[in-house]
C-alpha cells in the first residue's frame, strides 16, 4: 500500500511525507528538544551522550554528529526541525541550505544574489539530459493510482461510556445493574470472534485526555505503531496496548487530505475510554486486541464539532481511501459515542429514548437524510454530550450504497448517565 509519490522524480528533493515522518520521528523530536536553552547547552557539552538518550538509529546519530544534512533528510529529518541543529551551532539558514548543495558558502551566496538556482533543468531527474541527473540517482516513475483490493466489510456502532470500562475492569459485569447491558453485547462478542477484521478504523472522541485546549483538532488520525491506554486521572485501564497500522493509516491520511479533508496526523497519542471501551465490549479481556486499530479522533468537546453532513462525506472519503489500498485487507469502521446523555449542568441525566431509537432507525435506512440533522437538534433532543452521535455518521458513510445487513441491534438505559445504543451492520456482498 505504498503511498502514491508523483514527486519522486523532482531532482535533489525529498518530500517529507508520512513515510519520512515515521522514519524520522525521533530524529526530528531530538531536534525539537534543542528549542530549550538548557538542552542546547547539554548537547554542546557532550553531543554523543545527548544523542544516546534518544532512540534514534546509529546512522541518524552519525549524520547529526557529522552535520550531514542531506543524510539527515534521507533518514527522515525535516529541514525545519534540522534547522534547530544549525541554530544551536550559530549557523544561518542560508549556510545550512548551501551546505547541502555541494557548493562553497560563497558560491551559494553568490548564486542567490544573481537570482538563485534556475528552474531550467531542475524540474525532473534527467530533464534535458542536464545536470539535474547528478543531484539524485535512480529516477523513480510515479506509481499509477490503483484500484486496490482492501474492502470495508462491516461497521460497528456503540456508546463508549467510561463506567462500562470500569465495570469490566472491576469484574462487575454480572452485577444486577450491569448484567442486562453486557447481555446485550454477547452476540457482538460472538460475531467479533467469527468475523475478525484485519484492521479496525475506530472513530471516537478524546475526552480532554490526549488533547488539551492547546490543540483541538477537528479530525485526527493516529499513524503510530502503538497507542497506550491513557491515564485519565484514575490511572490507565488495565487493557492491552493498542497496535496501530501505520501503513494503512498513512495511506488513508494521504487519500483523505488529497480528497480535501483536513486531517491532523498524530504520531504519538494515548487513547482514552472512547477507544478502549468499545474494544472491551466486543473483544472482552484478551491479552492482546485481536487486530490493529487506527484511532480516528473527532472533536466533539469544543463547539462546533464537524457537521453531520461533513461526517457523512468523510465516511464516503474513507470508503474511497480503503478502496484504493492495494493490500487484501478486510477493514471494519467503528463509530462510537452517544447515545442521548448530558453530563453537565441542571439538565444532567437527560435521556431521550424516542430520539435514540429514531436515530438508529434512520441510521440504518436513510443515513443521507440523517446527515442533514443540525447540531442544535442533537443538543436539544439528545443532550449536550449526545452530540457524539455525529461520529456514527462517519462509520455509516463508509458503508456501501446498498442497504446493509443488520447483524445486531441493542438499546439499554442506563449506563451511569447515558443511554447505550449498539448496531452491527455488514455490507451485503
Ligand atoms: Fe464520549
Amino acid at each position: 500500500m505504498a503511498l502514491d509519490k508523483p514527486y519522486r522524480d523532482i531532482p535533489g528533493t525529498t518530500i517529507f511525507d508520512a513515510d519520512q515522518a515515521r522514519v524520522g520521528y525521533h530524529l526530528n523530536q531530538f531536534c525539537m528538544s534543542l528549542m530549550q536553552p538548557g538542552n542546547r547547552e547539554r548537547f554542546k557539552a557532550d553531543e554523543r551522550a545527548y544523542l544516546d538518550a534518544w532512540p534514534m538509529t546509529g546512522e541518524q546519530k552519525q549524520a547529526v554528529l557529522a552535520r550531514d544534512l542531506n543524510r539527515c533528510i534521507a533518514l527522515g529529518g525535516n529541514i525545519y526541525f534540522l534547522a534547530k541543529i544549525g541554530a544551536t551551532d550559530g549557523r544561518s539558514f542560508q549556510q545550512m541550505a548551501g551546505s547541502m548543495t555541494g557548493m562553497t558558502e560563497e558560491a551559494y551566496r553568490d548564486m542567490m544574489i544573481h537570482g538563485g538556482r534556475s528552474i531550467e533543468g531542475n524540474r525532473s531527474i534527467g530533464e534535458n539530459g542536464g545536470s539535474a541527473s547528478a543531484l539524485r540517482a535512480a529516477p523513480l516513475a510515479a506509481p499509477a493510482r490503483r484500484q486496490g483490493t482492501a474492502r470495508i466489510g462491516a461497521s460497528v456502532y456503540t456508546s463508549h461510556v467510561p463506567a462500562i470500562g470500569a465495570a469490566i475492569d472491576l469484574g462487575r459485569t454480572g452485577d444486577p445493574y450491569w448484567q442486562p447491558l453486557f447481555e446485550g453485547y454477547q452476540p457482538s462478542k460472538a460475531w467479533m470472534k467469527a468475523n475478525r477484521p484485519d484492521v479496525i478504523l475506530l472513530v471516537y472522541n478524546d475526552h480532554a485526555t490526549a488533547f488539551s485546549l492547546e490543540l483541538m483538532p477537528t479530525f485526527a488520525i493516529g499513524c503510530a505503531a502503538e497507542f497506550k491506554p491513557a491515564d485519565e486521572g484514575w490511572g490507565p485501564r488495565p487493557v492491552p496496548v493498542v497496535a496501530g497500522h501505520p501503513e494503512l493509516a498513512a495511506h488513508i491520511a494521504q487519500s483523505l487530505i488529497l480528497d480535501d479533508f483536513d486531517l491532523t496526523v498524530v504520531n504519538r497519542m494515548d487513547v482514552d475510554h472512547g477507544l478502549t471501551v468499545p474494544l472491551s465490549l466486543l473483544c472482552g479481556q484478551p491479552a492482546a486486541w485481536p487486530c490493529p486499530v487506527i484511532p480516528f479522533a473527532v472533536n466533539v468537546v469544543q463547539y462546533p464539532p464537524p457537521s453531520g453532513r461533513r461526517c457523512w462525506q468523510l465516511g464516503r472519503a474513507i470508503r474511497r481511501a480503503v478502496a484504493s489500498c492495494d493490500q487484501p485487507l478486510n477493514v471494519h469502521v467503528w463509530g462510537t459515542g452517544g447515545m442521548s446523555h448530558q453530563l453537565q449542568g441542571p439538565r444532567a441525566g437527560l435521556i431521550n429514548r424516542d430520539f435514540d431509537n429514531a436515530f438508529l432507525d434512520q441510521l440504518i435506512a436513510d443515513p443521507a437524510a440523517l446527515a442533514t440533522k443540525p447540531h442544535v437538534d442533537y443538543l436539544r433532543e439528545a443532550g449536550s454530550e449526545g452530540i457524539e452521535l455525529v461520529m456514527w455518521l462517519i462509520a455509516r458513510g463508509a458503508m456501501a450504497d446498498a442497504p446493509p445487513r443488520v447483524v445486531h441491534r441493542f438499546y439499554h438505559v442506563p449506563a451511569s448517565n447515558t443511554a447505550v445504543g449498539h448496531l452491527i451492520l455488514e455490507n451485503s456482498g
